[in-house]
């Protein structure tokens, strides 16, 4: 049944309001405001019990991880504190104005260039841009910065990134975009990068290495800093793709591993959820040798001996210009402050063990229930593959249909594509032991439906308020609007 509009919930004479009477001569709203007057559009007729009882019932519908468990894979859709939302609200920074003069915004100056600063300690670098809006968007900054490095030396022979093919899909993307030929290195049997095919592959019309570190099977480069030796003796560069940083907070500083470049997903590793279409943030951060072509302008503060005040440096002839209008979403800027805040180094480094812990949790739950075809040691992440259950003809999207029966977000699917039927568990540090029991309990008994009772699994889901759509129809076009039927 599907769920019925405010328009049809709509009954003749009902109100949202009581108020006294007019004690002031009435007015006619189609003279005073023309066409605008709403008078005789047919709003919709409810009482306020009926209106917050239809937006909760819809808020509900979806799965959500305020609801339940969503361990979807590389999007780690982790529980964010509400706590950072509530500072993201204050007034002094919600209701700060993008043309607000430098001297009237300090203290949002001074949150961006401290959370800056953050970033530098603990990703190693020298410099940062908060501006990208998420972090495909911080790859595409990050590789046009290293472009105009190598068009600022003459050596415009190098028209080539390399890409391992475990990537994610916005690496190519975001690679092509910035004039660049993405060139597939493919990876050793144990899902790592191979410092021998760098050997091979690396040219001087090679750019530079693009790598995921840990990489999208939840494996780390454990040849990061030969990989960048190799690079760097041919003159090319390393762009990490730091968007799994949640997994080495404290532990690992991708710069001392001798990478020149790369973005972080404030969106998945510091707070705000990820996906929903929500804003995110892919802050940048460099080597000095890049600094240079950061995007205008850079957050800066003048010399204690001055005044310590801060500053918007437009002063940049090098950069690669505006990634965004104005300074980037910094409504996510503060939540991650408070969450870096909050935490501390201690807490941010066991917020990444957790994770670890609880995705390695699952591997040995499920380890022998499912495939899994690169054993090496997960991080914050775990591929599985649905391959031993082809035997019943059951695919990985009918498992995960069937865990929305159980409650439960199903892990992303299909992704990495060096995995065939792949199962990316990605349960996050905030998860209670209880809830992954109940998850590995859940993918056993789906495992075992798969054999005794496929067509349960086929028909899945069947608890949820839609039962299987057509995805790619849904999200191609989709339709948000509600249109009366003809006729009503
Ligand atoms: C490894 C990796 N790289 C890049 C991205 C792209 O980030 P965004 O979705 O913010 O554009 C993601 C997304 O989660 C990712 O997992």
């Amino acid at each position: 049944m599907p769920e019925k509009s405010l328009f049809e919930l709509s009954e003749s004479g009902r109100r949202a309001w009581s108020l006294p009477g007019l004690d002031v001569p009435a007015v006619d709203p189609s003279r005073e405001f023309g066409d605008l007057a709403r008078a005789g559009n047919d709003l919709p007729e409810l009482s306020e019990i009926d209106i917050v009882r239809h937006y909760t019932r819809l808020s509900a519908l979806n799965h959500h991880v305020d609801k339940g468990f969503y361990p979807l894979g590389s999007c780690t859709m982790k529980y964010n504190p509400k706590v950072n939302e509530r500072a993201a609200r204050l007034d002094g920074l919600a209701d700060v104005h993008p043309f607000t003069p430098e001297t009237a915004c300090q203290g949002a100056l001074q949150l961006m260039h401290e959370l800056g600063e953050y970033l530098k300690e603990i990703t190693g670098f020298d410099a940062v841009t908060l501006q990208p809006a998420a972090g495909a968007h911080g790859e595409l900054c990050g590789i046009m910065m290293i472009r105009r490095y190598f068009e600022s030396r003459g050596e415009t022979n190098r028209d080539i990134v390399l890409v391992p093919d475990s990537a994610h899909g916005t690496n190519p993307a975001s690679v092509m975009m910035s004039g660049f030929r993405a060139v597939q290195i493919k990876s050793r049997p144990d899902g790592r990068l191979d410092p021998d095919e760098l050997e091979r592959e690396c040219s001087d019309c090679v750019a530079c290495l693009m790598v995921t570190n840990p990489n999208t099977l939840g494996i780390f480069e454990t040849d990061a800093r030969r990989i960048c030796d190799i690079m760097h003796a041919r003159g090319a560069l390393v762009y990490v793709d730091g968007a799994n940083l949640n997994a080495c907070l404290g532990i690992h500083r991708p710069a001392d591993a001798g990478f020149d470049c790369m973005h972080l997903n404030l969106h998945k590793t510091f707070s705000t959820p990820h996906g929903g279409g929500g804003p995110g943030s892919g802050p940048v951060a460099v080597r000095r040798i890049l600094e240079p072509f950061l995007p205008v302008p850079v957050v800066r503060r003048l010399g204690n001996d001055e005044d310590g005040r801060y500053y918007l440096d437009h002063d940049r002839p090098d950069s690669v210009g505006r990634m965004l209008d104005f300074h980037g979403h910094f409504g996510v800027m503060v939540k991650a402050w408070t969450y870096i805040r909050m935490l501390g180094a201690a807490g941010l480094r066991d917020a990444s063990e957790n994770a670890v812990l609880n995705a390695n949790y699952v591997r040995a739950g499920l380890e022998g229930v499912y495939d899994l075809p690169y054993t090496a040691r997960s991080l914050h992440e775990v591929v599985f593959s649905g391959s031993n259950l082809r035997k019943h003809d059951i695919r990985t999207l009918d498992v995960a249909k069937r865990l929305l029966d159980f409650g439960f977000h199903a892990p992303t699917v299909y992704f990495p594509l060096i995995v065939p039927e792949a199962l990316m568990i990605e349960p996050t540090e905030t998860e209670s032991r209880a809830t992954l029991d109940a998850f590995v309990a859940a993918m056993r008994a789906i495992a075992r439906e798969a054999a005794e009772d496929p067509d349960r699994l086929r028909a899945a889901p069947t608890l949820t308020p839609v039962r299987r759509l057509d995805e790619a129809r849904a999200s191609r076009q989709l339709d948000v609007n509600w249109t009366p039927e003809a006729g009503g």
